[in-house]
């Protein structure tokens, strides 16, 4: 094993906890609680967290991507004629993309997506339900043989 798949791994799970951890506390605890404040000081709160959490979003969509793919191609001979091996991780990806999706609208300024900024816990409800379906997957693709 070398160390760069070590390294790979480590990086992708690490991105997995921080981004869907992230946004587990994000739908489950911090918007609820924030509903006491005031008009201002939630949008003041809002627009504090969004900007830096915009940060998180943007590097880990980054870092899941490349270890992803690197972890990807690393694997592939070891699977190779396992058909539901590579439906599952093809699934996975196309999955992971509409997550990368929805999470890059809610921290961006695009007005093409406000609309997804203004229904934000319905829509961070989906991002949290896919996430969960993904980790799940990975997980099963990880040791089933
Ligand atoms: C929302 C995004 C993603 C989440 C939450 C996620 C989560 C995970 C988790 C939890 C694992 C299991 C790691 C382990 O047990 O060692 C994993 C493995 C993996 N992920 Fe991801 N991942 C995401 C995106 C991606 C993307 C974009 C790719 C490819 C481009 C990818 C490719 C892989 C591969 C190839 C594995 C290894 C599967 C195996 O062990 O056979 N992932 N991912």
């Amino acid at each position: 094993m070398e160390i760069i798949d070590i390294v790979s791994r480590i990086v992708h799970v690490a991105t997995a906890i921080t981004l869907v951890g992230g946004s587990v506390f994000m739908l489950l605890v911090l918007m609820p609680s924030a509903k006491i404040l005031s008009e201002e000081s939630h949008d003041r709160l809002a627009e504090a967290v969004i900007g830096r959490w915009k940060k998180f979003v943007h590097l880990g969509v980054l870092l899941f991507l490349v270890s992803g793919l690197y972890n990807y191609v690393r694997i592939m001979p070891k699977r190779q004629g396992d058909g539901l091996y590579h439906a599952l991780v093809g699934i996975k990806i196309l999955l992971a993309l509409g997550v990368f999706f929805l999470a890059a609208a809610l921290v961006g300024r695009s007005p093409a997506l406000e609309g997804f900024r203004r229904k934000r816990a319905k829509w961070l409800t989906v991002l949290v339900a896919v996430a969960a379906v993904i980790v799940i997957i990975s997980g099963y693709v990880k040791v089933s043989r």
